[in-house]
């Protein structure tokens, strides 16, 4: 048993720890540890708390709600307090009864009496806002904050899309909706792909990336990180009926057009809530934003006020975690990957750990810069992310646990596979092996892309196969799968007879493709599938598009310079030529010429759009442009051939000027695509 200054020393240290955590989750949006981590720590001094009253001062954390609002926003002083809510970190099943249990004994329910009504729906893992719509116009937005005073963020949040600036039908004179900001993983992606291109820092994960946009000083800032919103409950409403449930409260909201997620129902008792909280973990990868649990709300808005409230969170909701998708552990090792057109991919070798569900033993570190930028060193603690169906990532290192001896990671100058010269040109942040196909590790990759699904469609020459077909030199380019007899695979290992044949008969089928696709498959640099298709449609037959220039190459829409010069440098290589022919000669085909390019006024031409438009989206003209064969690129050059202009169009439009680039207004745009 320890001594009560024991006690105390240890409630001091979590109080501080908390406290910092405190600060830099909420107060900087940069957390240096994860939420199981956090959480640990929390309940450890909540126990400690209630076994020792006289330790509990009058700061604790466990007496408040989040951080202090940053100076520079306006404080909000809630109506209605926004409290949390208590977390159960039992991701069992009997974390639900537990709670079940709780709200029965404290309704004196006794076991013959009726299982309670619950309310259940996701917890969304964002930011919470309380939207304060006056006769149904939204005058303002605020953050959390404490829970008694939150942050003025009514200008990022009116850039929400989905939030409404009016509410529709018969608003009532004050309804505060309460809800969650969040940023969906496939827009977190698509932001961290494009700053990765750009050489700029990326986001930890999609719920800082909602903490910084909503909390970022410059609206325009955060306007171009997309955020999302749902609703889960209320503030202050007044002139309104409230609805008698929690679960008509959300159908109201929706009606006024405010989102809430799909995903809720009404459950019965603690078997409604495990039957819930189980289907919600299955699905919780496919869906396309982070929850970390789900929440069971008493259904009945009665029976939630006669629970009432403990000091920080209400009796009648809990949170029910599920495993987390981050998790602390160690990078033992970082190697490279060698990817299908030489990309050198730096991958963290971690000591495994258990997250997002599964067990994970490497993670993508993406470049070079990337390892710099993350400063990810060789026996480091870091934080790795695993949610969804994407490539696990480490998001950050724990710069407190640097051992004294940590390595650094530095690119190899040769490739470990092959050991050809690693080349990486200065203008961009990919290293690449140059031993192209002579190079085992492109070699494979190259024929599990042509093999792919959306390229030639071989059924079943997967991963392990191709890995000894490359090995023992049996299959050295794509040509090589159509020259394949029953005896050479019948050899391999695990491979059957059976297996062999239906292989071949899957490689024989896939002789007939279409253009489109056989483009798509011979794995140019920069050429995805829609490209491909792009291209196909364009030139109709291999013969034109292989004796293309780049200016015949970027007639084509969205083929710009980069991607030219990729196809022509491809054509170029007289190995490509031959495995071609080849492949043709063992009778791969596809008929020609059936889709010839159609005629497009704005073909080769390139747009800028600046300011607002009267009466077109941006969204709009962009498509329109796009249908006319235009292209819209979103920086002023020498190459802008037009710059259209809105009210309040700012530097764009300057350059525009100094240029002398052509300047239309919308009903010139509209002129121009009339023709
Ligand atoms: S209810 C009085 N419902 O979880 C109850 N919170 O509370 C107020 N959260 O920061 C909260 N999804 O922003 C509620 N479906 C949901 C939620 C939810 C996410 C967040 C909320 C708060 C945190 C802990």
């Amino acid at each position: 048993m320890e001594s009560l200054p024991e006690v105390s020393e240890q409630a001091r240290q979590l109080r501080e720890q908390i406290e910092r955590h405190n600060h830099v989750y909420y107060g900087l949006d940069a957390p240096t540890v994860p939420d199981a981590e956090y959480d640990r720590q929390f309940l450890e001094l909540l126990a400690l708390e209630a076994e020792h009253p006289e330790l509990r001062t009058s700061d604790s954390p466990t007496l408040r709600v989040g951080g202090k609002p940053l100076p520079e926003f306006t404080p909000v002083r809630h109506r209605v307090p926004m409290l949390s809510i208590r977390t159960e970190t039992d991701t069992e099943p009997s974390g639900a009864r537990k709670f079940d249990a709780r709200v029965r004994r404290e309704l004196g329910l006794g076991e013959s009496d009726a299982e309670v009504e619950y309310a259940v729906e996701l917890k969304f893992d964002g930011l919470a806002v309380n939207l304060r719509y006056e006769s149904g116009v939204l005058v303002q937005a605020a953050t959390r904050g404490d829970g008694e005073t939150g942050e003025d963020v009514t200008q990022n949040v009116r850039t929400i899309r989905t939030i409404p600036l009016r509410l529709q039908g018969n608003a009532p004179e004050v309804l505060e909706v309460r809800g969650e900001a969040y940023m969906s993983r496939p827009d977190f992606e698509r932001y961290n792909e494009r700053q990765r291109t750009l050489d700029k820092p990326t986001l930890v994960n999609p719920r800082n990336g909602a903490a910084g946009s909503i909390r970022q000083l410059d609206p325009a800032l955060a306007a171009r990180r997309p955020l999302s919103f749902f609703a889960y409950g209320l503030g202050e409403t007044v002139g309104w009926t409230q609805p008698n449930t929690h679960r008509g409260v959300l159908d109201s909201l929706q009606s006024f057009g405010v989102p809430v997620c799909e995903h809720r129902t009404v459950a019965q008792g603690a078997d409604g809530l495990i039957e819930f909280h189980a289907r919600i973990r299955t699905l919780r990868d496919s869906l396309p934003f982070d929850i970390d649990g789900v929440v069971y709300k008493v259904n009945s808005l009665a029976l939630q006020q006669r629970l009432g409230f403990v000091t920080r969170e209400p009796r009648w909701a809990v949170a029910h975690k599920y495993p987390a998708e981050e998790a602390m552990t160690m990078v033992e090792a970082i190697g490279v990957q060698v990817g299908r057109t030489g990309a050198l991919t730096p991958a963290a070798r971690l000591t495994p750990v258990f997250v997002g569900g599964v067990t994970v033993t490497n993670a993508t570190l993406h470049n070079e810069n990337e390892v710099r930028r993350k400063d990810i060193r060789v026996g480091d603690t870091v934080i790795v992310r695993r949610a969804g169906d994407v490539i696990p990532e480490v998001v950050l290192v724990v710069l407190e646990r640097r051992p004294d001896t940590v390595t650094e990671f530095v690119m190899p100058k040769t490739c470990p596979v092959c050991g050809s010269a690693v080349e990486r040109p200065e203008d961009e942040a990919i290293a690449r092996c140059s031993g192209g196909l002579f190079c085992p590790a492109q070699r494979k990759q190259a024929l599990l892309h042509f093999a792919s699904r959306r390229a030639m469609d071989i059924e079943g020459l997967g991963e392990k196969l191709v890995e000894q077909l490359v090995d023992e030199a049996i299959v050295k380019t794509p040509a090589g799968l159509y020259r394949l007899g029953i005896a050479a695979l019948a050899n391999l290992e695990r491979m059957a007879e059976k297996s062999a044949s239906n292989l071949l008969a899957a490689i024989d089928k896939s002789c007939s493709t279409t253009l489109a696709r056989f483009i798509y498959a011979l794995g140019i640099r920069n050429v995805g599938e829609a490209t491909a298709k792009d291209l196909a449609r364009h030139f109709g037959n291999l013969d034109a598009l292989m004796a293309a220039d780049e200016a015949r190459l970027r007639q084509v829409p969205d083929v710009g310079p980069i991607v030219a010069a990729s196809i022509v440098r491809f054509f170029a290589e007289p190995h490509n030529g031959e495995v071609i022919a080849q492949l043709r000669a063992a009778g791969v085909h596809w008929s020609e010429g059936e889709t010839p390019a159609i005629a497009m006024p704005l073909m080769g031409k390139t747009f800028v759009l600046t300011g607002a438009l009267p009466t077109m989206s941006r969204e709009v003209a962009k498509e329109l442009i796009e249908a006319k064969g235009g292209k819209v690129a979103g920086s002023v050059s020498k190459k802008t051939n037009y710059a259209v202009a809105g009210s309040e169009a700012g530097s764009k439009l300057e350059k525009a000027q100094q240029l002398g680039v052509t300047i239309l207004d919308e009903s010139k745009l509209r002129e121009l695509l009339e023709q």
